[in-house]
């Protein structure tokens, strides 16, 4: 059983002030920080490049787990490597859901020297990507469309993670079943419930007292 990680998501940090809430998350029990890299085309938004990446790595250095949400992944994964991320997931759509093309890049990641895994869009089922279950150190299913914040948890997916969970055992692997949206003091016990193992939590911590909502979640 892998250990369970909470990953605050910086895209709810309050930018007007943003150091104090990095001392406070670096006085939490978080040991990662979720970073969401939107395009403004794979999703409707825009939010971090590469430098801003490395620049909360050295402001606060704990595990970034970096989110793409871009349409051109195999591009931006070994930028996004060079600039610290310590895990990188992409989504299955942006490559056409090609188990080939998800493979290559699956490999890529590895060979520069970082995690990685896939990422499937609620309307995406997850079961055609059995087979690169075993090159995923991670598998990242969305409970909300991506691009915001502050969404509703969608309960449905917890099915998604259920399998993934079965598939895990029956294959002897140890990827790690994380969740990102909607999670909250009414979610995140059903998530772990389900199998998950890493939390992504956004609005939830930092709209609260972000030690004591991580310590919460721990318990
Ligand atoms: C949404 C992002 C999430 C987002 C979650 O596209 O991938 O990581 O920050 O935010 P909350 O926890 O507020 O739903
Ligand atoms: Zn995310």
């Amino acid at each position: 059983m892998n250990e369970i990680v909470i990953a605050p998501s910086i895209l709810s940090l309050d930018y007007s002030n943003v150091s104090a809430q990095l001392e406070e998350l670096k006085v939490s029990n978080a040991k990662w920080l979720h970073f969401d890299v939107m395009d403004g085309h794979f999703v409707p938004n825009i939010t971090f490049g590469p430098d801003i990446l490395r620049g909360f790595k050295k402001a606060c250095p704990l595990f970034m787990d970096v989110h793409l949400m871009v349409s051109d992944p195999e591009k931006y994964a070994p930028i996004f490597i060079q600039n610290g991320a310590d895990l990188v997931t992409f989504h299955t759509e942006a490559l056409d859901n090609d188990l080939n093309r998800i493979q290559n890049l699956l490999d890529e990641i590895h060979h520069l020297g970082a995690k990685g895994g896939i990422v499937v869009k609620p309307n995406t089922p997850i079961e055609p990507f059995e087979c690169v279950l075993k090159s995923c150190d991670l598998v990242l299913i969305m409970s909300v469309e991506p691009g915001f914040g502050g969404q509703k948890f969608m309960q449905d997916m917890l099915q998604k993670v259920t399998w993934l969970k079965e598939k895990r055992e029956a294959l002897h692997l140890s990827y790690r079943i994380e969740i990102d949206g909607g999670i909250n003091q009414d979610t995140y016990p059903l998530a772990l419930d389900a199998g998950c193992d890493t939390l992504v939590a956004g609005s939830y911590v930092f709209k609260n007292d972000i030690a004591k909502t991580i310590e919460g979640m721990l318990k």
